[in-house]
């Protein structure tokens, strides 16, 4: 089996950090959001990786090449995102078997191990896998029959049918490359992938579906990433590869190489990246730092701060959201509990 990842597309909710960052490539838990998706079709056998890349095509290349993958990587330039079906009508020549199609800003526990067998066992020619939500209108959505084969799919129905959504992740045999090409773009002139799923239903193909039990999340919105930047700390193992002096680091904490953290209380779980400098300041619950990142004077909880920024004197951060080589520092007294999402390179003189 092949795998084709996708990373394509503007991820225009990520906005101001997609102006200048793949959504793909935000980091949760310091690791680019698309590597889970790659080690995950790794562990289930693939050694063919197709990564489909869009307008930022460069960016994802020299990311993905920096790290020595056991599996071939081919990227897949699609231009304009079109629709995730017409992804698949890119890379027709690279997906010449049964392949996995993962969408490259889906996350999940579990992995896709005990999906990809029963794929494989099952014989059928599709299959699906759908996860319990709260919010189904904001995903495709399947309605099943009595005898719990599924019915109809549709893409963000306005009234939901049921409350199981699609993940992000497909099982496919080539007969799917016949269903993108019968199908019409969308209201949202995407060639929808429910479309084509749903034209192998009507067209009496069999379509299988696995239900996630675990839990999934699609980065979408910057509050998503937060989400999975807590459930993915939730499962760290405490290392400690740097220097603490006159310290309190208390519960599950990763410290990376080189980084040194002094009269400062750093709470699990979390992780303190690469070369980072925490002096007089308190990192808690739910924080990731990228790499060379400097904290001093300042209180940090539940956030995510990508490489090389720097937040100087600036009272309690909280939940927020704060891109590569930004500077946020102190300019007068300031009431606690900043809410932020910032742009890459961003300053902000507080
Ligand atoms: O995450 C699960 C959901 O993903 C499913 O429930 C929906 O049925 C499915 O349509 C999809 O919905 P989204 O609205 O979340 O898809 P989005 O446009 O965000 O694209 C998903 C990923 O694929 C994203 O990482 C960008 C990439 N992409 C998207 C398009 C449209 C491409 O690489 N090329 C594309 O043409």
């Amino acid at each position: 089996m092949k795998a084709l990842i996708l990373s394509g597309g503007h991820g225009t909710r990520l906005r101001p950090l997609t102006y200048s960052q793949q959504k793909q490539l935000i980091p949760v838990a310091n690791k680019p959001i698309l590597f889970y998706a790659i080690e995950d079709v790794i562990e289930a056998g693939v050694d063919e990786i197709g990564i489909i890349v869009g307008p930022n095509k460069e960016q994802v290349m020299e990311t993905v090449n920096s790290v020595d993958w056991s599996a071939e990587i081919e990227f897949i330039y699609q231009g304009e995102p079109k629709g995730l079906a017409h992804a698949i009508l890119v890379a027709e020549e690279f997906l010449d078997e049964d392949f996995v199609m993962y969408l490259g800003d889906n996350i999940l526990r579990e992995g896709i191990v005990e999906h990809a067998e029963k794929f494989k066992k099952s014989n059928c020619d599709a299959s699906i896998m759908l996860a319990e939500v709260k919010n189904p209108q904001q995903f495709g959505v399947a309605e099943l029959n009595e005898d719990g084969t599924i019915r109809r799919l549709i893409e963000k129905p306005k009234v939901p049918p049921s409350n199981l959504a699609l993940v992000g992740i497909y099982f496919f045999k080539p007969v799917i490359h016949e269903a993108v090409k019968s199908i019409r773009p969308s209201w949202r002139n995407e060639l929808e992938i429910t479309d084509a799923i749903q034209w192998l239903i009507d067209h009496r193909y069999e379509v299988r579906w696995t239900k996630v039990t675990g839990w999934w999340k699609d980065t979408g919105k910057p509050e998503d990433i937060l989400e999975a930047n807590r459930l993915v700390l939730d499962g760290l193992k405490p290392k400690n590869e740097g220097e603490v002096e006159n310290s309190k680091i208390i519960g599950r904490v990763v410290i990376e190489s080189g980084a040194r953290i002094k009269d400062s209380v750093v709470k699990g779980p979390c992780i303190i990246g690469h070369n980072c400098k925490i002096v007089n300041s308190y990192i808690g619950p739910y924080t990731s730092l990228g790499k060379e990142c400097e904290i001093d004077g300042t209180e940090i909880e539940d956030s995510v701060i990508m490489d090389g920024s720097k937040v100087i004197n600036a009272g309690r951060i909280v939940e927020s959201l704060i891109g590569r080589g930004v500077k946020i520092q102190e300019f007068d007294h300031m009431p606690r509990g900043y809410r932020l999402i910032v742009g890459d390179n961003s300053s902000i003189v507080l």
